[in-house]
């Protein structure tokens, strides 16, 4: 896991700016706080970034801390899996995580933290 603190004013037209795609792993997570929220930046094995919140449902993992395993986040804890789509539970769909529209600019990942995915 790596850490990023971006500042309070790179949200633009709606779009937060949370940390470079360089900064993360690949097929890992990045842990991004952005107005105190606690966030979790993937990349998938095509390159593309998702963004979910970083706190597990289950027990409180940090997601970012995790890696990804077939389009899912996989909590380091207990290896808890999450649709980095849909955030659901593969094994227990009444579980899930939030997830949130996602971009690339200029190399930066940027998400709509007011809008779930
Ligand atoms: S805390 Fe994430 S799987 Fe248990």
């Amino acid at each position: 896991m790596t850490h990023s603190t971006p500042s309070e004013q790179d949200s633009i037209d709606g779009w937060s700016d949370l940390c470079a795609l360089d900064q993360v792993p690949d097929a890992g997570g990045h842990y991004v706080v952005h107005s105190d929220r606690p966030l979790a930046v993937f990349r998938r094995a095509d390159n593309t970034p998702a963004v979910t919140d970083d706190t597990c449902p289950h027990a409180g993992g940090s997601l970012s801390a995790g890696h990804v395993r077939d389009g899912c986040a996989v909590c380091p804890w207990h290896a808890w899996a999450f649709d980095l789509e849909t955030g659901a539970c593969p094994d227990n769909p009444a579980i899930s995580v939030a997830t949130y529209p996602t971009r690339v600019i200029d190399g930066r990942v940027q998400a709509r933290l007011d809008r779930t995915a």
